[in-house]
C-alpha cells in the first residue's frame, strides 16, 4: 500500500448536513430548487468525496436540535462539514453556536441565490464562520464544496 492510500485510508470522512425541508427536493418549487431528489445529492456528494478520497456522512432532519446533537457528535469524527441549514440559516444563533463545536472547516451552500430572492434570505448566522459559501449553483453547489473542503483539510493536515 502506498504512503498516499494509507493516509487516505486514515482521513475522517466529511460529513454533510441538510436541514429542515431539503427532505422534499425534487417536489418543492422545483423553478427555485430543481428537480433533483435529496437522493441525487447525496449521490453526487458520494461521488464526489471518493473522488477526492474522503468518505461522506450524510444526514437530513427537520428537527433543530437533532441536528445540533448530530454537530456536537462530530467533534473528533469528521474532517469537515458541509452544510445545507436551509431555512435555519436565517434564524439559528443555537445552530451557528454549534457549529464552532466540531472545530473543523465548514462549507455552506444553498441550493438557490438566497441574494436574488427576499430580503429575510439575505443574512446567514452560519456565513461568518464558514471556510466557503456557494450560492446559487444548484445541487452542484455540493460538489464544490466538497472539492474544495478537501483542498482545505489537505492545506491544513499536508
Ligand atoms: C436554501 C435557501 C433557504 O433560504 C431556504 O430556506 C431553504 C433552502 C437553498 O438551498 O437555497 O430551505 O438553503
Amino acid at each position: 500500500m502506498s504512503t498516499d492510500s494509507a493516509s487516505d485510508a486514515q482521513r475522517l470522512p466529511i460529513l454533510l448536513l441538510n436541514g429542515p425541508n431539503l427532505n422534499t427536493l425534487g417536489l418543492r418549487q422545483p423553478d427555485i430548487y430543481g428537480a433533483d431528489t435529496l437522493a441525487d445529492v447525496v449521490a453526487l456528494a458520494e461521488r464526489t468525496a471518493a473522488d477526492v478520497g474522503f468518505g461522506l456522512r450524510a444526514a437530513q432532519t427537520n428537527h433543530e436540535g437533532e441536528m445540533i446533537d448530530w454537530i456536537h457528535e462530530a467533534r473528533g469524527q469528521v474532517s469537515g462539514i458541509v452544510i445545507n441549514p436551509a431555512g435555519w440559516t436565517h434564524t439559528s444563533v443555537a445552530l451557528a453556536d454549534a457549529l464552532v463545536i466540531p472545530e473543523v472547516p465548514i462549507m455552506e451552500v444553498h441550493i438557490s441565490n438566497v441574494h436574488k430572492r427576499e430580503a429575510f434570505r439575505h443574512h446567514s448566522y452560519v456565513s461568518p464562520l464558514a471556510a466557503g459559501i456557494i450560492v446559487g449553483y444548484g445541487i452542484r453547489g455540493y460538489e464544490f464544496a466538497i472539492r474544495r473542503l478537501a483542498e482545505i483539510v489537505a492545506a491544513d493536515r499536508p
